[in-house]
Protein backbone atom coordinates (compact mmCIF):
# COMPACT_ATOMS: atom_id res chain seq x y z
CA UNK A 1 0.00 0.00 0.00
CA UNK A 2 1.37 3.45 -1.28
CA UNK A 3 -0.08 6.60 0.07
CA UNK A 4 -1.38 8.60 -2.70
CA UNK A 5 0.24 11.57 -4.13
CA UNK A 6 -0.63 15.11 -2.65
CA UNK A 7 -0.11 17.89 -4.69
CA UNK A 8 -0.72 21.94 -3.54
CA UNK A 9 -2.08 24.51 -6.08
CA UNK A 10 -1.26 28.18 -5.36
CA UNK A 11 1.09 30.87 -6.58
CA UNK A 12 4.50 29.34 -6.11
CA UNK A 13 7.60 31.26 -5.14
CA UNK A 14 10.69 29.74 -4.57
CA UNK A 15 14.51 31.01 -4.64
CA UNK A 16 17.37 28.80 -6.46
CA UNK A 17 20.13 31.26 -5.56
CA UNK A 18 20.82 34.56 -4.20
CA UNK A 19 19.14 37.37 -6.16
CA UNK A 20 21.92 39.74 -5.49
CA UNK A 21 24.28 37.53 -7.40
CA UNK A 22 21.87 36.19 -10.35
CA UNK A 23 19.14 38.76 -10.71
CA UNK A 24 15.55 37.53 -11.85
CA UNK A 25 17.02 34.08 -12.68
CA UNK A 26 17.13 33.04 -8.98
CA UNK A 27 13.47 33.18 -8.68
CA UNK A 28 11.40 30.40 -9.66
CA UNK A 29 7.55 31.63 -10.16
CA UNK A 30 4.22 29.83 -11.17
CA UNK A 31 1.68 32.07 -11.01
CA UNK A 32 -0.54 29.20 -11.05
CA UNK A 33 1.77 26.11 -9.99
CA UNK A 34 0.95 22.85 -8.71
CA UNK A 35 3.87 21.40 -5.52
CA UNK A 36 3.47 17.65 -5.76
CA UNK A 37 4.26 16.09 -2.43
CA UNK A 38 5.55 12.25 -1.93
CA UNK A 39 5.81 11.21 1.86
CA UNK A 40 6.19 14.61 3.34
CA UNK A 41 9.13 15.40 0.49
CA UNK A 42 8.80 17.14 -2.90
CA UNK A 43 8.35 15.25 -5.90
CA UNK A 44 8.26 18.50 -8.41
CA UNK A 45 6.68 21.82 -9.20
CA UNK A 46 5.24 22.52 -12.00
CA UNK A 47 2.31 24.82 -14.24
CA UNK A 48 -0.81 23.60 -12.60
CA UNK A 49 -2.63 23.23 -16.24
CA UNK A 50 0.47 20.63 -17.37
CA UNK A 51 0.93 18.35 -14.11
CA UNK A 52 -2.93 17.98 -13.34
CA UNK A 53 -3.68 15.78 -16.20
CA UNK A 54 -0.32 13.71 -15.54
CA UNK A 55 -1.45 12.84 -11.77
CA UNK A 56 -2.66 9.68 -10.49
CA UNK A 57 -6.40 9.77 -9.75
CA UNK A 58 -6.43 9.65 -6.51
CA UNK A 59 -3.80 12.37 -5.65
CA UNK A 60 -5.06 14.71 -2.77
CA UNK A 61 -5.03 18.17 -3.89
CA UNK A 62 -4.84 21.29 -1.41
CA UNK A 63 -6.33 24.47 -3.32
CA UNK A 64 -4.24 27.62 -2.36
CA UNK A 65 -5.08 29.46 -5.26
CA UNK A 66 -5.09 33.54 -4.55
CA UNK A 67 -2.32 32.42 -1.76
CA UNK A 68 1.81 32.52 -1.91
CA UNK A 69 3.06 29.55 -1.88
CA UNK A 70 6.63 30.16 -0.21
CA UNK A 71 9.22 27.70 1.55
CA UNK A 72 9.04 27.65 5.33
CA UNK A 73 10.69 30.29 6.78
CA UNK A 74 14.49 29.95 8.74
CA UNK A 75 14.97 31.58 12.16
CA UNK A 76 18.74 31.87 12.08
CA UNK A 77 18.41 32.89 16.05
CA UNK A 78 16.12 32.92 18.92
CA UNK A 79 15.64 31.75 22.49
CA UNK A 80 13.15 30.15 23.49
CA UNK A 81 13.04 30.85 26.92
CA UNK A 82 12.78 34.57 26.29
CA UNK A 83 9.42 34.25 25.14
CA UNK A 84 7.98 35.66 27.85
CA UNK A 85 10.48 38.33 28.52
CA UNK A 86 9.91 40.01 25.16
CA UNK A 87 9.26 43.67 24.99
CA UNK A 88 10.89 44.58 28.31
CA UNK A 89 11.50 48.30 28.32
CA UNK A 90 14.26 50.14 28.53
CA UNK A 91 17.90 48.69 28.53
CA UNK A 92 20.54 47.73 26.21
CA UNK A 93 22.18 44.47 26.33
CA UNK A 94 24.20 43.71 29.48
CA UNK A 95 21.24 45.75 31.53
CA UNK A 96 18.82 43.70 30.14
CA UNK A 97 20.65 40.63 30.27
CA UNK A 98 20.55 41.38 34.01
CA UNK A 99 17.32 42.74 34.67
CA UNK A 100 15.03 40.30 32.44
CA UNK A 101 16.70 37.59 30.95
CA UNK A 102 18.63 36.15 33.70
CA UNK A 103 15.70 36.32 35.93
CA UNK A 104 13.35 34.58 33.00
CA UNK A 105 15.56 31.57 32.33
CA UNK A 106 15.92 31.01 36.02
CA UNK A 107 12.75 29.58 35.62
CA UNK A 108 13.30 26.73 33.13
CA UNK A 109 15.59 24.89 35.97
CA UNK A 110 11.52 23.82 36.72
CA UNK A 111 10.63 21.56 33.53
CA UNK A 112 7.10 21.33 33.76
CA UNK A 113 7.68 25.53 33.05
CA UNK A 114 9.56 24.49 30.52
CA UNK A 115 7.54 21.85 28.56
CA UNK A 116 4.78 25.10 28.86
CA UNK A 117 6.76 27.69 27.22
CA UNK A 118 8.33 25.25 24.32
CA UNK A 119 4.58 24.32 23.56
CA UNK A 120 3.93 27.89 23.23
CA UNK A 121 6.86 28.86 21.23
CA UNK A 122 7.05 26.00 19.01
CA UNK A 123 3.36 26.41 17.65
CA UNK A 124 4.27 30.38 17.86
CA UNK A 125 7.05 29.87 14.81
CA UNK A 126 4.64 27.66 13.02
CA UNK A 127 1.69 30.10 13.43
CA UNK A 128 4.50 32.86 12.07
CA UNK A 129 5.28 30.39 8.77
CA UNK A 130 8.71 29.81 10.76
CA UNK A 131 9.12 25.34 9.98
CA UNK A 132 13.29 25.63 10.72
CA UNK A 133 15.34 27.52 13.72
CA UNK A 134 18.47 27.92 15.40
CA UNK A 135 17.63 28.45 19.36
CA UNK A 136 19.23 28.48 22.41
CA UNK A 137 17.55 26.98 25.47
CA UNK A 138 18.89 27.76 28.79
CA UNK A 139 22.22 26.66 31.01
CA UNK A 140 19.36 23.63 32.46
CA UNK A 141 19.78 20.56 31.01
CA UNK A 142 15.89 19.56 30.57
CA UNK A 143 14.92 23.21 28.87
CA UNK A 144 16.99 21.14 25.81
CA UNK A 145 14.58 17.76 26.34
CA UNK A 146 11.28 20.32 26.67
CA UNK A 147 12.40 22.10 23.60
CA UNK A 148 13.31 18.84 21.27
CA UNK A 149 10.34 17.28 22.68
CA UNK A 150 7.93 19.92 21.48
CA UNK A 151 9.43 20.11 18.06
CA UNK A 152 9.91 16.49 17.90
CA UNK A 153 5.99 16.13 18.21
CA UNK A 154 5.03 19.13 15.44
CA UNK A 155 7.95 16.97 13.35
CA UNK A 156 9.75 20.60 12.63
CA UNK A 157 13.11 20.80 11.90
CA UNK A 158 15.34 22.80 15.26
CA UNK A 159 18.63 23.16 16.16
CA UNK A 160 18.89 23.81 19.90
CA UNK A 161 21.71 24.17 22.69
CA UNK A 162 22.02 24.05 26.44
CA UNK A 163 23.70 27.45 27.22
CA UNK A 164 27.35 26.98 28.44
CA UNK A 165 28.03 29.54 31.15
CA UNK A 166 30.48 29.76 34.22
CA UNK A 167 31.03 32.98 34.91
CA UNK A 168 29.38 37.04 34.71
CA UNK A 169 26.15 35.68 35.36
CA UNK A 170 24.54 34.70 38.57
CA UNK A 171 24.79 31.74 40.43
CA UNK A 172 21.49 30.10 39.70
CA UNK A 173 22.28 29.77 36.09
CA UNK A 174 26.19 28.86 36.51
CA UNK A 175 27.26 25.27 35.28
CA UNK A 176 31.04 24.84 35.57
CA UNK A 177 33.32 23.94 32.67
CA UNK A 178 33.27 20.18 33.66
CA UNK A 179 29.14 19.90 33.92
CA UNK A 180 28.82 22.10 30.72
CA UNK A 181 30.67 19.71 29.01
CA UNK A 182 29.27 16.46 30.22
CA UNK A 183 25.90 17.60 29.95
CA UNK A 184 26.01 18.57 26.33
CA UNK A 185 27.94 15.45 25.65
CA UNK A 186 24.98 13.28 26.98
CA UNK A 187 22.08 15.85 25.10
CA UNK A 188 24.35 15.42 21.76
CA UNK A 189 23.73 11.53 22.29
CA UNK A 190 19.99 11.64 23.29
CA UNK A 191 19.20 14.34 20.43
CA UNK A 192 21.29 14.88 17.48
CA UNK A 193 20.44 13.36 14.49
CA UNK A 194 17.22 11.97 15.61
CA UNK A 195 14.07 12.97 13.42
CA UNK A 196 14.52 16.55 12.48
CA UNK A 197 16.74 17.48 14.93
CA UNK A 198 19.90 18.70 15.66
CA UNK A 199 22.37 19.73 18.19
CA UNK A 200 23.90 23.37 18.42
CA UNK A 201 27.00 23.67 20.92
CA UNK A 202 25.87 26.91 22.59
CA UNK A 203 28.28 29.05 24.59
CA UNK A 204 26.44 31.77 25.30
CA UNK A 205 29.17 34.45 24.40
CA UNK A 206 32.61 35.05 25.53
CA UNK A 207 32.11 37.28 28.95
CA UNK A 208 30.25 34.26 30.32
CA UNK A 209 32.44 31.70 29.77
CA UNK A 210 35.52 30.96 31.25
CA UNK A 211 39.12 29.91 29.01
CA UNK A 212 38.32 26.47 30.42
CA UNK A 213 34.69 26.22 29.10
CA UNK A 214 35.45 28.11 26.11
CA UNK A 215 38.33 25.40 25.53
CA UNK A 216 35.76 22.98 26.03
CA UNK A 217 32.86 24.03 23.94
CA UNK A 218 35.78 24.02 21.49
CA UNK A 219 36.21 20.49 21.85
CA UNK A 220 32.80 19.51 22.13
CA UNK A 221 32.32 20.86 18.61
CA UNK A 222 35.28 19.39 16.81
CA UNK A 223 34.22 15.96 18.87
CA UNK A 224 30.92 15.32 17.18
CA UNK A 225 31.30 15.95 12.96
CA UNK A 226 27.68 17.35 12.13
CA UNK A 227 26.93 19.21 15.40
CA UNK A 228 26.59 23.30 14.97
CA UNK A 229 27.85 25.87 17.03
CA UNK A 230 26.06 29.13 18.13
CA UNK A 231 27.02 32.06 19.73
CA UNK A 232 26.47 36.25 20.07
CA UNK A 233 29.64 38.33 18.71
CA UNK A 234 30.06 42.04 18.37
CA UNK A 235 26.39 43.06 19.11
CA UNK A 236 27.09 45.91 21.38
CA UNK A 237 29.64 48.49 21.89
CA UNK A 238 30.19 47.98 25.50
CA UNK A 239 29.80 44.27 24.89
CA UNK A 240 32.99 44.43 22.60
CA UNK A 241 34.75 46.51 25.75
CA UNK A 242 34.38 44.06 28.05
CA UNK A 243 35.92 41.54 25.65
CA UNK A 244 38.69 43.40 25.03
CA UNK A 245 39.27 43.52 28.49
CA UNK A 246 38.44 39.41 29.69
CA UNK A 247 40.77 38.36 26.54
CA UNK A 248 43.83 40.62 26.07
CA UNK A 249 45.64 38.36 24.23
CA UNK A 250 43.08 38.05 21.00
CA UNK A 251 43.10 40.63 18.41
CA UNK A 252 39.24 40.71 18.06
CA UNK A 253 36.04 39.44 19.28
CA UNK A 254 35.79 37.34 16.78
CA UNK A 255 39.21 36.15 17.41
CA UNK A 256 38.54 34.79 20.50
CA UNK A 257 36.07 32.49 19.34
CA UNK A 258 38.32 31.25 16.63
CA UNK A 259 41.44 30.73 19.32
CA UNK A 260 38.97 28.16 20.92
CA UNK A 261 38.11 26.64 18.13
CA UNK A 262 34.59 27.79 17.57
CA UNK A 263 34.88 29.01 14.18
CA UNK A 264 34.03 26.87 11.34
CA UNK A 265 30.83 25.62 9.13
CA UNK A 266 27.72 24.74 11.44
CA UNK A 267 29.09 27.80 13.36
CA UNK A 268 26.57 30.45 13.73
CA UNK A 269 26.66 33.84 14.93
CA UNK A 270 24.53 36.26 16.12
CA UNK A 271 24.36 39.88 15.12
CA UNK A 272 28.01 40.73 13.84
CA UNK A 273 27.82 44.21 13.91
CA UNK A 274 31.20 45.52 15.24
CA UNK A 275 33.34 43.41 13.30
CA UNK A 276 36.42 44.61 10.66
CA UNK A 277 37.07 43.11 7.65
CA UNK A 278 39.66 40.98 9.02
CA UNK A 279 36.66 39.17 11.11
CA UNK A 280 34.57 38.72 7.74
CA UNK A 281 37.21 37.40 6.12
CA UNK A 282 37.59 34.69 8.60
CA UNK A 283 33.74 33.83 8.68
CA UNK A 284 34.61 33.48 5.22
CA UNK A 285 37.50 31.40 4.95
CA UNK A 286 36.07 29.12 8.38
CA UNK A 287 32.70 28.74 6.74
CA UNK A 288 31.12 30.43 9.94
CA UNK A 289 28.16 32.25 9.26
CA UNK A 290 26.11 35.47 10.48
CA UNK A 291 22.37 35.67 12.33
CA UNK A 292 21.48 39.22 10.67
CA UNK A 293 18.99 40.82 14.04
CA UNK A 294 17.08 43.59 12.88
CA UNK A 295 14.14 44.29 15.54
CA UNK A 296 16.85 42.92 18.25
CA UNK A 297 19.52 45.53 17.02
CA UNK A 298 17.33 48.24 16.93
CA UNK A 299 15.26 47.17 19.89
CA UNK A 300 18.20 47.35 22.13
CA UNK A 301 20.07 49.81 20.09
CA UNK A 302 22.59 47.84 19.62
CA UNK A 303 23.67 49.27 15.79
CA UNK A 304 23.26 48.50 12.06
CA UNK A 305 24.24 45.60 10.77
CA UNK A 306 26.78 45.90 7.09
CA UNK A 307 24.88 43.25 5.30
CA UNK A 308 26.71 44.73 1.50
CA UNK A 309 29.98 44.02 2.82
CA UNK A 310 29.34 41.04 4.20
CA UNK A 311 28.06 39.95 0.90
CA UNK A 312 31.24 41.55 -1.23
CA UNK A 313 33.24 39.37 1.06
CA UNK A 314 30.94 36.21 0.58
CA UNK A 315 30.30 35.76 4.37
CA UNK A 316 27.05 33.36 4.37
CA UNK A 317 23.89 35.37 6.26
CA UNK A 318 20.58 34.20 7.70
CA UNK A 319 17.61 35.82 9.25
CA UNK A 320 17.03 35.79 13.55
CA UNK A 321 14.53 37.15 14.93
CA UNK A 322 16.64 37.03 18.81
CA UNK A 323 13.13 37.13 20.36
CA UNK A 324 13.25 38.36 23.84
CA UNK A 325 15.85 40.73 22.25
CA UNK A 326 14.05 40.85 18.89
CA UNK A 327 10.20 42.36 19.00
CA UNK A 328 8.76 39.68 16.82
CA UNK A 329 8.34 35.90 15.79
CA UNK A 330 6.77 36.73 12.38
CA UNK A 331 10.05 37.26 9.81
CA UNK A 332 7.56 39.22 7.74
CA UNK A 333 8.14 42.05 10.07
CA UNK A 334 11.55 40.74 10.85
CA UNK A 335 12.56 41.81 7.10
CA UNK A 336 10.72 44.94 7.89
CA UNK A 337 13.23 46.15 10.39
CA UNK A 338 15.81 44.65 8.25
CA UNK A 339 14.85 46.94 4.90
CA UNK A 340 14.80 49.90 7.49
CA UNK A 341 18.17 48.94 9.07
CA UNK A 342 19.67 49.12 5.56
CA UNK A 343 18.23 51.97 4.98
CA UNK A 344 20.23 53.76 7.60
CA UNK A 345 23.56 51.94 6.58
CA UNK A 346 22.65 53.77 2.89
CA UNK A 347 21.80 50.08 1.57
CA UNK A 348 18.45 48.53 -0.21
CA UNK A 349 17.29 45.05 0.21
CA UNK A 350 14.86 44.16 -1.99
CA UNK A 351 12.12 42.28 -1.04
CA UNK A 352 13.34 39.27 -3.78
CA UNK A 353 16.98 39.40 -1.84
CA UNK A 354 14.82 39.34 2.01
CA UNK A 355 12.52 36.56 0.99
CA UNK A 356 15.48 34.78 -0.31
CA UNK A 357 17.81 35.26 3.13
CA UNK A 358 14.51 34.10 4.83
CA UNK A 359 14.52 30.90 3.06
CA UNK A 360 17.45 29.90 1.24
CA UNK A 361 19.45 32.34 2.52
CA UNK A 362 19.21 31.00 5.80
CA UNK A 363 19.16 27.10 4.88
CA UNK A 364 22.51 27.83 3.39
CA UNK A 365 23.65 29.44 6.42
CA UNK A 366 22.87 26.38 8.29
CA UNK A 367 23.88 23.97 6.00
CA UNK A 368 20.36 22.75 5.18
CA UNK A 369 20.30 23.79 1.95
CA UNK A 370 20.26 19.85 0.73
CA UNK A 371 17.45 18.96 2.57
CA UNK A 372 15.13 22.54 2.90
CA UNK A 373 14.81 25.99 1.40
CA UNK A 374 13.25 26.02 -1.65
CA UNK A 375 11.56 23.61 -3.88
CA UNK A 376 13.95 21.34 -5.68
CA UNK A 377 12.47 17.99 -5.66
CA UNK A 378 14.06 15.63 -2.74
CA UNK A 379 13.67 18.53 -0.63
CA UNK A 380 11.15 18.24 2.82
CA UNK A 381 8.02 19.88 2.01
CA UNK A 382 7.50 22.41 4.69
CA UNK A 383 6.26 25.45 3.55
CA UNK A 384 4.32 28.95 4.35
CA UNK A 385 0.94 30.28 2.68
CA UNK A 386 0.69 33.65 2.70
CA UNK A 387 -3.02 35.60 1.96
CA UNK A 388 -2.16 38.84 -0.15
CA UNK A 389 -5.63 39.98 1.38
CA UNK A 390 -5.01 39.73 4.78
CA UNK A 391 -6.07 42.78 5.97
CA UNK A 392 -7.73 45.92 4.86
CA UNK A 393 -5.11 48.15 3.86
CA UNK A 394 -2.86 45.09 2.90
CA UNK A 395 -5.53 44.43 0.55
CA UNK A 396 -6.08 48.07 -0.63
CA UNK A 397 -2.53 48.53 -1.05
CA UNK A 398 -2.23 44.96 -3.29
CA UNK A 399 -4.29 46.61 -5.17
CA UNK A 400 -1.44 48.83 -6.59
CA UNK A 401 1.00 46.67 -6.67
CA UNK A 402 1.66 45.61 -10.37
CA UNK A 403 4.73 43.44 -10.11
CA UNK A 404 5.59 40.19 -8.24
CA UNK A 405 8.62 42.38 -6.42
CA UNK A 406 6.07 45.15 -5.27
CA UNK A 407 3.57 42.32 -4.14
CA UNK A 408 6.34 40.43 -1.97
CA UNK A 409 7.48 44.37 -0.34
CA UNK A 410 3.92 45.16 0.55
CA UNK A 411 3.99 41.75 1.99
CA UNK A 412 7.16 42.28 4.08
CA UNK A 413 6.44 45.83 5.19
CA UNK A 414 2.70 45.43 6.05
CA UNK A 415 2.41 41.64 7.08
CA UNK A 416 3.32 40.08 10.17
CA UNK A 417 1.47 36.80 11.14
CA UNK A 418 -2.06 38.07 9.46
CA UNK A 419 -0.90 37.12 6.86
CA UNK A 420 -0.01 33.41 7.44
CA UNK A 421 -2.87 31.79 6.26
CA UNK A 422 -1.66 28.72 7.32
CA UNK A 423 2.26 26.56 7.42
CA UNK A 424 2.70 23.28 6.63
CA UNK A 425 5.32 20.96 8.30
CA UNK A 426 6.41 17.66 5.98
CA UNK A 427 3.56 18.20 3.40
CA UNK A 428 1.12 18.55 6.34
CA UNK A 429 -0.84 21.52 7.57
CA UNK A 430 -0.30 21.96 11.08
N1 LIG B 1 24.45 38.13 24.35
C1 LIG B 1 24.56 37.20 25.33
N2 LIG B 1 23.36 36.69 25.67
C2 LIG B 1 22.46 37.31 24.89
C3 LIG B 1 21.04 37.19 24.77
O1 LIG B 1 20.38 36.43 25.45
N3 LIG B 1 20.47 37.99 23.84
C4 LIG B 1 21.18 38.85 23.06
N4 LIG B 1 20.54 39.58 22.16
N5 LIG B 1 22.50 38.97 23.16
C5 LIG B 1 23.14 38.21 24.06
ZN1 LIG C 1 20.53 36.16 21.01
Amino acid sequence: MTTPLHAVRGELLHFTADPADAGAAALAHLPDGLLVIDDGHIVETGPADTLLGKLPSDTRITDYRGKLVLPGFVDTHIHYAQTDIIASYGEQLLAWLEKYTFPAERRFADPAHAAEVASFFCDELLRNGTTTALAFATVHPASVDALFEAAQQRRMRLIAGKVLMDRNCPDFLADTAQTGYAESKALIERWHGRDRLLYAVTPRFAPTSTNEQMTLAGRLYAEHPGVYLQSHVAENRAEVAWVAELYPEARSYLDVYERYGQLGPRSVYAHCIWLDDTDRQRMVSSGAAMSFCPTSNLFLGSGLFDLDRAHELGVRVGIGTDVGGGTSFSMLQTLNEAYKVLQLKGQHLSAERAFYLATLGGARSLYLDDRIGNFEPGKEADFVVLDPQATPLITRRMARADTLSERLFVLMMLGDDRCVARTHVLGEAV
